[in-house]
């Protein structure tokens, strides 16, 4: 009998470099070898009480579908949150509700784009934006940043030079999952200008606002929004920022009214995000300013102790990440794939061995980041030094071998 052929587009979806190897980690596990899971960014942290008390006194009955664009009382939450960090003009009607931001990054794309249609993105990126391109049948244009530079943007003109007739929108993650970096006023403004001289719009990833450390100065791309309403596409999501990743909540902001309008179709053709998730995330207006100060001193602690322990070990070469809860780490191996496999396959130190994620599929340039691994730290220190330890020894056997 004839095999039954998948479409090639399903083809083009890449696996993620984050998840892919679970398998070989779930081999290892059963075999008793504990493994530090360094290799995606789900925290650790305590999503708030006042939240999940919300489960816990759960009466509804039954569990209905919700609003479309999302349900009114969370919708005026999402309202209040923008009105506090400072953009007041941030109403209701600008936002839409999503099943977690990465439904976010497939609408915008989808809204911005038609098929063959690109994004130009800095790589190293955020892998998935690579899945959802692949899906809307739009194309990345990788735009290299370097690790010497911190991963900040490259002078103007190298931008420019990769906006073609298909160019759409310039896509960018602020503060910066992989590489932790957060973008300086001059950036903003550069991005800001050249898309207003091209007349592109500017998607922004900011799902880690919160996540900027050493007392960085951070520029939303809401601060553009009320000059360019047409152009500026904030992506979001409540994941981070309330350790909420199960619960699947995300939003497009917008004062691009055509935009907001398509998108609110495309969420009608999807019915609704979770009903009990946006009931519990509705209370983020009771979540107090000290849950935030905690989880931001936690994770710039976390930062130092993996910076310093990685710069430690040596032929590792990293920048300090300015923000999120990410870094790229350069390792003295030819092949980190191979590496991050083994750690899982054939390593353990102590009966312990770590789960980093191989960096090639956060480019969008075939080849590079092939000595590079993305790792998140969203362990706590302590077991963040154990990881490092686990590294050290685990470099000088592979490179032994
Ligand atoms: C940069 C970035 N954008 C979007 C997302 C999607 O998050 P979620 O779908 O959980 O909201 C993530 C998740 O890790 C991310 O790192």
């Amino acid at each position: 009998m004839k095999k039954t052929k998948i479409s090639s587009r399903l083809l083009e979806v890449p696996a993620s470099p984050i998840r892919k190897l679970v398998p070989f980690a779930t081999e290892a596990k059963k075999k008793g070898v504990k493994v530090y899971h360094l290799n995606i960014g789900d925290p650790d942290i305590k999503t708030p009480g006042v939240m999940v008390n919300v489960l816990k006194n759960w009466s509804t009955n039954p569990i209905a579908y919700g609003q479309s664009q999302g349900q009114p009382k969370f919708l005026e939450s999402l309202a209040w949150y923008y009105n506090k960090i400072g953009y007041s003009f941030v109403k209701t009607n600008n936002i839409q509700v999503t099943t977690g931001g990465s439904e976010a990054i497939s609408m915008a794309l989808f809204s911005v784009c038609a098929p063959g249609e690109e994004v130009i993105a800095f790589e190293p990126y955020y892998a998935n934006y690579n899945s959802y391109a692949a899906i809307n049948g739009v194309k990345v244009v990788p735009v290299l940043t370097k690790g010497e530079t911190g991963f900040h943007l490259p002078e103007r003109s190298k931008i420019e030079k990769k906006i073609g007739k298909k160019t759409k929108a310039i896509l960018i993650c602020n503060p910066s999952n992989p590489t932790g970096t957060v973008y300086t006023k001059e950036e903003m403004e550069m991005l800001v200008l050249i898309c207003v001289k091209n007349n592109l719009f500017l998607i922004s990833d900011e799902v880690y606002r919160e996540f900027v450390y050493d007392g960085k100065k951070y520029f939303s791309i809401l601060n553009y929004m009320k000059k360019y309403p047409d152009k500026m596409v904030l992506l979001d999501s409540l994941s981070k920022r309330y350790s909420l990743c199960g619960a699947r909540l995300g939003m497009i902001v917008s004062l691009n009214r055509d935009l907001m309008d398509g998108v609110l179709r495309i969420a009608q053709g999807r019915l609704s995000s979770g009903f009990v998730d946006q009931a519990m995330a509705e209370k983020l207006t009771e979540v107090k300013d000290s849950y935030f100060s905690a989880v931001h001193k936690e994770y710039q602690a976390r930062r130092d102790v993996l910076y310093n322990g990685l710069k430690s070990i040596p032929g590792v070469f990293l920048e300090k990440p300015e923000g999120a809860f990410y870094t790229i780490v350069k390792l003295p191996v030819k092949n980190s794939e191979d590496f991050c496999q083994w750690l899982l396959e054939k390593y353990n130190y102590k009966n312990e061995t770590v789960m980093v994620a191989p960096a090639a599929g956060f480019y969008g340039t075939r080849g590079m980041g092939k000595n590079e691994v993305r790792i998140a730290y969203v362990l706590n220190i302590h077991d963040l030094e154990k990881a490092i330890e686990i590294l050290r020894h685990a470099l000088v056997e592979y490179n032994r071998k």
